[in-house]
């Protein structure tokens, strides 16, 4: 079995069958990272080019370490010393890095739509899209799952709960689209000035409590506030927001006692979360960024027309 899409750009273009296949392998691949030298020769003679025109830690190191422990070659640019800064438009400089016979292009823009740009002009290359503005994140919905998958042993049927700024985040928009595909039932919470306004097209059960949002939860995603791209007037004061919408001990009176605390980093500690709930013992925050390292194994290795691992 193959994946059905040549560019992974949306959490909507994937059918079941390709979120199995994903996450079939990036099981498989887990295991490289803890064996005593953690490379394989799959991706021998194959490159990778990391293209970071927005910040990341998280998805352009796991990116980087996910080609390398499969032995792929990697590049990476950003804005900030390459000739962007100079002013060359992005598919200019795409097309220079194309030249260069790359075989996958990973791509984080603030600009929505940027890697769908790329895959219509350099269709020959796989591209992934690491994050484009506010509209999607599919590999980060992908390592979600897997590890709802893991500390659940499934995902249909729950309650995941997305809290916090909902309006601002790419990551909420492919979980939304991902988790509903699954079989989850899906439930937002946000002040009202955080929820888009085309939420109802996602089918989600909307809250803007946080207590009844956790009292309903099996798992409950946090958000990170971006402050980077908060020009408008979305809530009132950090500290307002953290006593209506930051999880605190005292809300977590309202949990199941199994459930699941999520957050995609980075974390804004005592804002949308308290410290000791980010790293207690209910909190899988590390166990999502070890994940991610496996499905972007899993996905290099499928992009390069791998098929199920054995
Ligand atoms: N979760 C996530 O996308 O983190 P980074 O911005 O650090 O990549």
């Amino acid at each position: 079995m193959t994946l059905s899409v040549k560019h992974i750009l949306s959490a909507r273009d994937l059918t079941k069958k390709d979120v199995d296949l994903i996450l079939q392998n990036a099981r498989a691949l887990k295991e490289i990272s803890y064996r005593p030298i953690k490379k394989v020769p799959t991706l021998r003679g194959k490159q990778v080019l990391l293209c970071f025109f927005e910040d990341s830690t998280r998805t352009r190191l796991s990116f980087d370490i996910a080609a390398k422990r499969l032995s792929a070659d990697t590049a990476v640019i950003t804005k900030s010393g390459s000739s962007m800064a100079k002013g060359e438009t992005i598919l200019d400089t795409i097309k220079n890095l194309a030249a260069m016979q790359a075989d996958i292009i990973v791509i984080r823009h603030k600009e929505a739509g940027v890697p769908w740009e790329v895959a219509k002009a350099f269709p020959q290359i796989s591209v992934i899209n690491a994050g484009d503005g506010m509209h999607e994140h599919p590999t980060q919905a992908l390592l979600d799952l897997m590890t709802i998958q893991d500390a659940k042993g499934g995902v249909a049927g729950l309650n995941v709960t997305i809290a916090g700024d909902i309006f601002h985040s790419r990551v909420a928009r492919s979980n939304m689209i991902l988790l509903k595909k699954m079989g989850a039932k899906v439930h937002v919470c946000a002040p009202k000035t955080f929820l888009p306004a085309d939420i109802d097209k996602y089918g989600v059960a909307v809250h803007t409590r946080l207590e009844n949002a956790v009292k309903a939860s099996d798992v409950l995603m946090m958000l990170r506030i971006q402050m980077e791209r908060q020009d408008g007037f979305f809530f009132p004061s950090a500290r307002e927001y953290s006593k209506y919408f930051g999880l605190t001990r005292e809300i977590m009176k309202f949990a199941k006692r199994d459930l699941v605390i999520m957050h995609p980093g980075p974390v804004n500690r005592g804002l949308e979360i308290e410290p000791e709930i980010a790293d207690g013992g209910q909190s899988v925050i590390l166990d999502q960024v070890e994940n991610g390292v496996a499905v972007r194994m899993a996905l290099l290795y499928l992009l390069c027309g791998g098929k199920e691992h054995e």
